[in-house]
């Protein structure tokens, strides 16, 4: 079997890729060679067959030997091995977690459920680079690829809640201590039911303000209790480059013209971090190109992939189903709240979640390996 090289797999989106693996058996088809960048020479770990020790993951030779590389190792490795590799003269696969590479011409944005079409011609012409896309892009076509797909969409505005996962694992940490410092500061008052909300929530403002509130690794921000309406570096037009990202991405998936240029689809929104551990959701006005029938959107919506799930517009099913709490972990990507809006019959109201280090990182990156092994 072909000798795949894995990258990064002890990080958070490396472990949840190898859980993946494990459970799709995708080792019973491949012979994995793990890489480390700090522990060359130790011990591979179980899923290893006949490469039982660690290579070293600056070591072009040793990657060379790899028909098909999967890195999870973040977009400074990328940029710093990719090039050497490529110009050592190798001719593999190369499938990425990290954006460095996402918008380069020969590199194609996995997310088969939607753009198998697209994966499927560049194979045909000798396509070799395959990058996950961004986690909030991937989560919205996911959920509403069906009006994509029967080209029913004028533009979107997408507003964002995005989890603490996202930044990183160091994040969902700080996250929790966020929380645990706010219930600490009025953990006796909230032990005596007479005790005034008012007197609470002025300490709780305090602890969130204060020099000592954890906030190191979200920019001196409080998250817990507070959100933060930025994400990632200022780019152009008063935009985030998450935000930047929906646009330029969704339309380089879907096979479009560049974002901004004629025949392209306007996408845009707001991106906003929210005390979510690792869910994704979106709030999402969808101009449609004509007034179609609430039945056939949501027969439409629901039948453009395994893992899409149509939430009844009904607040009982909506507090059930349509949260990060029920979909965390999980592979469902629920999309609801689904209504005709005020503007016009052609405005679409939707609201989807989905787990982003699943659909979101890692499950669009072994995919393309089944691809490859096909
Ligand atoms: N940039 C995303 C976020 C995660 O900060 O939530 C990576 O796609």
């Amino acid at each position: 079997s072909k000798l795949v090289g894995l990258v990064g797999w002890r990080g958070m989106v490396g472990s949840v890729l190898i859980d993946r693996m494990v459970q799709e058996k995708d080792f019973d088809l491949i012979e994995p060679v793990f890489f480390s960048t700090s522990n060359a020479g130790g011990k591979a770990p179980a899923q290893a067959k006949n490469e039982t020790t660690l290579q070293d993951a600056n070591n072009i030779d040793a990657l060379k030997r790899c028909e098909i590389i999967i890195t999870c190792q973040g977009g400074d490795y990328t940029k710093e091995v990719y090039p050497k590799l490529r110009a050592a003269g190798w001719n593999g696969h190369w499938i990425d977690a990290a954006s460095s590479l996402r918008m380069a011409d020969d590199a194609i944005i996995v997310l088969d459920p939607v753009n198998r079409n697209v994966i499927d011609a560049a194979l045909g012409k000798g396509g070799k680079n395959w990058i996950g896309g961004n986690c909030t892009v991937s989560l919205m076509l996911m959920g509403l690829g069906g009006l994509f797909q029967h080209n029913m969409v004028e533009w979107v505005s997408a507003m964002t809640y995005q989890a603490a996962s996202g930044a990183g694992a160091q994040n969902m940490r700080e996250l929790l201590s966020q929380m645990g410092a706010l219930h600490d500061a009025v953990k006796d008052d909230l032990a005596n039911p007479s005790s005034a909300i008012l007197d609470i929530d002025r300490k709780v403002s305090a602890t969130m303000r204060s020099a000592e509130f954890p906030t190191k690794n979200f920019r001196n921000t409080a998250l817990a209790g507070s959100l933060i309406p930025w994400i990632d570096v200022p780019v152009e037009n008063g935009q985030s480059k998450e935000e930047w990202k929906g646009g330029a991405e969704c339309n380089k998936i879907l096979g479009n013209p560049a974002f901004r240029t004629a025949g392209s689809i306007p996408i845009d929104g707001l991106c906003v971090r929210i005390g979510a551990m690792r869910c994704h959701s979106q709030g999402l006005t969808i101009k449609l190109k004509k007034d179609v029938p609430m039945d056939e959107i949501e027969s439409i919506l629901a039948s453009a992939n395994d893992w899409v799930k149509v939430v009844p517009n009904v607040r009982e099913i909506s507090e059930r189903d349509l949260t990060p709490a029920a979909v965390t972990g999980t592979l469902t990507v629920p999309v609801g709240r689904l209504h005709k809006m005020a503007m016009g019959n052609d405005y679409l109201g939707a609201f989807t979640v989905g787990d982003q280090l699943l659909w979101g990182a890692a499950e669009p990156l072994r995919r393309m390996l089944r691809i490859l092994l096909e």
